[in-house]
């Protein structure tokens, strides 16, 4: 009950907490949609049918999200923490499984401190990805963070489940460069590194979110880039000889230059043909150094794709953030900042990682699947470099050595339940035809890319042998560890939802 809960929360607070901007009920305060909607991005968790939350907190300070753990806790509300409210299954701010519920949102606590000196920052759950980049280019036009493309994204949830962007290949993950964090755990308690022990310290930077506290910050490690960095997109029709490059770029991508990272963007578009449809495949690419070397690189090493020299744009690495993830060149780093900049829609994505070459003989058949949507999107993102050199134990994140490229399946609408079944059959068809040429035992997937179709827990419940299924294709052997941690810090499960790990003894 609100009343309760707020009541918990004044006497087990520090500071008094301004309620009437914090705490959003759908009886009491109009504002109450537009704060649950204001970062959801999957807007198929937003439909009429799905459940809503009995109320929302969105802490000032961190004393608050303690307050906020130890009353749930003691009143047995269930809760949702949410950070940038990307998650694909939006599990941040719906629960399917277990109602009444309430929502821990995060999204005022976004401060970052840049410490340019140390090569290091502080940064609060709640900030997005594009503000941690254009603050830390504020400082800095060498210095940067390796992880997602896309600004929106909450660094609260994208470092728990590892984090690759297009400086994974020299970097490796967003988790991969995390040196400290401050967490509420299960008891109220407010935990550094030093103080939650390695084991926990581990299993935060990859396991996924919601499952073993509240991730308050992280402490980053900053990275060298270049004053100047090139961009170029090039695209490619099947008309244009789509599926030899392709075939060519599965080989030289995630073992090319680790400064160069090429990503292949698909969808279904007019061809020059009046009346037909094709594929246009878009290599959008970022290298680290200036346009000569590149040009040098793509002759020796991937001739096929014709790159020339006015296909690529010198810029700042700031200005390449927007470009990367789909904006034009011309556009200004200040779209960073803004905090809900990708067009929300109805989604619904399926992953895999691909760790041998698919036949050229092969991608004809796929793109008679593919066009089957029009809206759809398949996206490849090269791995090697420094993701190979990581071993599969270092973080919960496995997908480490030998993985050639990550592949995912995206179909998107916005007709809201009017289209919903066709698109995602159409994704989970993909998904099934690709078998094939993705790996078995496990079939790998990134706990980032949250698919509930590989399971999910039960009400009040859950099992290390239901949980396998999706445990083992996001985390493989890790996944052991982490239910051993698990056990340990939150062994009454009170961070739970339709995919966390589960605490033992087991129930199955
Ligand atoms: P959100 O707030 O929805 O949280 C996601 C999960 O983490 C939930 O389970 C939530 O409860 C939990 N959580 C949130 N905050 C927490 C906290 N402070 N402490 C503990 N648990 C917390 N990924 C990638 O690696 N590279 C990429 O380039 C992209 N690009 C991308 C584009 C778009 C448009 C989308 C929608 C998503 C991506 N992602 C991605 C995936 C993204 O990394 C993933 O969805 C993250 O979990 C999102 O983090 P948010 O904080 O935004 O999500």
């Amino acid at each position: 009950t609100p009343e309760l809960f707020t009541q918990c929360l004044e006497a087990n607070s520090q500071n008094p907490i301004p309620f009437s901007t914090t705490f959003f009920t759908p009886k009491h305060n109009a504002s109450f949609t537009s704060v649950l909607e204001s970062t959801a991005q999957n807007l198929r968790y937003l439909l009429p049918s799905m459940p809503k939350p009995a109320f929302i907190f969105t802490p000032l300070e961190d004393s608050q999200v303690q307050a906020a753990v130890i009353c749930a806790k003691k009143l047995k509300i269930h809760f949702r923490v949410r950070s940038g409210g990307h998650d694909y299954e939006g599990l941040s701010f719906v629960s399917l499984i277990e109602q009444p519920f309430m929502i821990i949102d995060l999204a005022k606590l976004r401060a970052i401190q840049v410490d340019i000196a140390h090569n290091t920052a502080w940064v609060e759950a709640g900030a997005t990805l594009g503000e941690v980049y254009y603050r830390i280019s504020e400082k800095s036009p060498i210095h940067a963070f390796p992880a997602g493309v896309c600004p929106s994204v909450g660094v609260g949830g994208h470092i728990t489940g590892g984090g690759y962007g297009s400086l994974h290949r020299k970097y490796g993950l967003a988790a991969d460069n995390v040196i400290d964090a401050r967490i509420v755990d299960a008891n109220g308690k407010i935990l550094d590194r030093a103080a939650m022990g390695e084991d926990l310290f581990w299993a935060i930077r990859g396991g996924g979110g919601g499952s073993f506290g509240i991730i308050l910050s992280w402490k980053i490690k900053l990275v060298q880039v270049p004053p100047i960095v090139t961009i170029f997109t090039v695209n490619k029709t099947l008309e244009q000889n789509a599926n030899k490059i392709l075939y060519k770029w599965q080989q030289v991508a995630p073992n090319i230059d680790e400064d160069l990272y090429i990503r292949v963007q698909m969808r279904v578009v007019n061809s020059s043909t009046p009346g037909k449809r094709t594929v246009q495949t878009s290599y959008i690419s970022r290298f680290l150094g200036r346009a000569d070397r590149l040009l040098q690189l793509m002759e020796k090493k991937f001739p096929e794709l014709g790159l020339t020299k006015k296909d690529c744009l010198e810029t700042s690495w700031i200005k390449s953030v927007p470009y990367i993830y789909g904006f034009p060149n011309t556009t200004s780093p200040e779209i960073l900042i803004q905090r809900t900049l990708s067009g929300k829609m109805y989604m619904k994505a399926k992953t895999d990682y691909v760790r041998q070459v698919i036949p050229e003989t092969a991608l004809n058949s796929i793109w008679r699947r593919f066009m089957q949507d029009d809206e759809a999107v398949m996206t490849w993102v090269p791995y090697g470099g420094m993701m190979s050199k990581i071993s599969e134990s270092t973080l919960p994140y496995p997908h480490r050595k030998g993985v050639l490229f990550e592949s995912q399946y995206v179909a998107t609408w916005f007709d809201g339940e009017k289209s919903m079944q066709k698109h995602m059959n159409w994704v989970r068809r993909l998904y099934d035809f690709m078998t094939p040429y993705a790996p078995r035992f496990p079939r790998e997937g990134y706990v980032n890319y949250r698919d509930l179709d590989l399971g999910m827990n039960h009400f009040n419940s859950t099992s290390f042998l239901r949980s396998s299924t999706w445990g083992f294709e996001y985390f493989k052997d890790n996944f052991i560890r982490l239910v051993k941690v698990k056990s340990e810090v939150d062994p009454s499960n009170l961070f739970r939802h339709e995919q966390s790990i589960p605490p033992l003894p087991l129930e199955s």
